[in-house]
């Protein structure tokens, strides 16, 4: 007993301190980590266990019949996503951790779930979706079905943006000028020219104030995919006016065409704060920010004669990169990012809802 006793008090203050060391490693390793693995977007708050097994997601039909090649390990080879299986062929049904349908061709009818099949256990099925709402149709038949969203909404389990900022390992200097080469004062590219946009509207009006330099289909002015951003890069801003206003919907208008070419995006879309949650920060004009459209007109003249506040769109890029996400792949091999993560059970009772909203 005594000896026992004795052996307790020496070990004991030892056995703390090895716990103590290896809570305060375990903390450092934290703090170090954090920040690298931290972007603006919904990153996975636990790390994936990279021990677990491989998480399935069957794509139940392609997208828009646009099919890419599942040959190997996909999201590790092309995303560093690991434990990540995608695969397309049906037959997997019933091994399918995740199965994923996107809308259109529910919508269409040219596809259907699989309700006859025996639904396995645990298995989430996946509601994706990249339209704005008034594109996503019938949905009143999709209510209590699905567990999960992919969307480009804030609020989706799985958040798949058309494009995301990127902290950059080490601040960079912009060395380009930013009013160098501008040829135009505002641009705007449009094909599907509809009278009731409210971006139409804004156009009219902003076009009364100063000349709009206008492109594509509607104007008999098309312009290439290679063609595009060279053109936008010519102007001081670009008109990245959203053809529908709705939450977050925010899309490759201002993501590629804007900041990839380098002309100031000036927005019509979501509101401010919208922008302000996703975009680099004063990379923007937000038109819901003035007034009057005359008064948005007068600002976009003041800027370009003002080289220095100009260039003040430009100084997020010391600090910032933005990258696009177009392949569904790269949407998909998202879910098993974030898998660990999902609500454990849960059913979109009324998808109409969530959707609308
Ligand atoms: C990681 O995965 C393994 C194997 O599936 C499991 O035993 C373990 O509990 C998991 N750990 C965590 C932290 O989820
Ligand atoms: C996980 O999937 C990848 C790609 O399909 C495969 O190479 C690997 O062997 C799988 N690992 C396990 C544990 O099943
Ligand atoms: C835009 O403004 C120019 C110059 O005032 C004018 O010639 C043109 O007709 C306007 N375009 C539209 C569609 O109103
Ligand atoms: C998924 O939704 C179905 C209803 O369609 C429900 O029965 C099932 O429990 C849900 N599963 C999970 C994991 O949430």
């Amino acid at each position: 007993m005594e000896d026992a006793n004795s052996k307790g008090v020496l070990y004991k203050p030892t056995k703390k301190c090895l716990l103590l060391y290896l809570v305060c490693l375990l903390l450092l390793c934290l703090f170090n980590g954090w920040p690298r693995l931290r972007s603006p977007s919904n990153n996975p708050s636990t790390v994936q266990n990279s021990s677990s097994r491989n998480v399935t997601i069957l794509l139940w039909h392609w997208p828009f019949n646009q099919c890419s090649s599942l040959q190997g390990d996909v999201c590790w080879d092309l995303y560093h996503v690991p434990g990540c299986r995608l695969v397309d062929q049906r037959s997997l049904f019933s091994s399918a951790d995740v199965v994923v349908f996107h809308h259109r061709e529910l919508e269409q009818g040219r596809q259907k779930l699989p309700l006859t099949l025996p639904r396995p256990k645990g298995q989430r099925w996946a509601w994706m979706s990249l339209e704005a709402p008034a594109n996503n149709r019938n949905l009143k038949q999709f209510a209590n079905v699905f567990n999960i969203t992919i969307s480009y909404k804030r609020n989706a389990d799985v958040t798949v943006p058309y494009g995301e900022v990127l902290a950059k390992q080490a601040e960079t200097p912009v060395v380009e000028d930013s009013s160098l080469n501008k040829e135009s004062l505002v641009c705007w590219v449009v094909s599907k020219y509809k009278e009731w946009h409210t971006r139409s509207k804004v156009y009219i009006k902003l076009n009364a104030t100063l000349p709009v330099k206008v492109y594509g289909g509607w104007n008999k002015k098309p312009l290439s995919s290679g063609d595009l951003l060279p053109t936008i890069s010519r102007c001081y801003f670009y008109l990245a006016f959203e053809n529908s206003v709705a939450s977050d919907y925010i899309t490759e208008k201002l993501w590629r065409n804007a900041y990839m070419a380098g002309a100031v995006p000036v927005v019509l879309g979501p509101p401010p704060s919208h922008y302000k949650a996703v975009a680099p920060p004063h990379s923007f004009i937000h038109v819901d920010d003035f007034a009057s459209v005359e008064e948005l007109g007068e600002h976009l003249q003041q800027l370009a004669q003002d080289k220095k506040r100009y260039s003040e769109y430009f100084t997020w890029k010391q600090k910032w990169k933005v990258t696009l996400i177009t392949d569904w792949r790269e949407r998909l091999c998202k879910i098993c990012t974030l898998y660990n993560t999902l609500p454990q059970q849960r059913v979109y009772t009324d998808l109409e809802a969530w959707v609308k909203a």
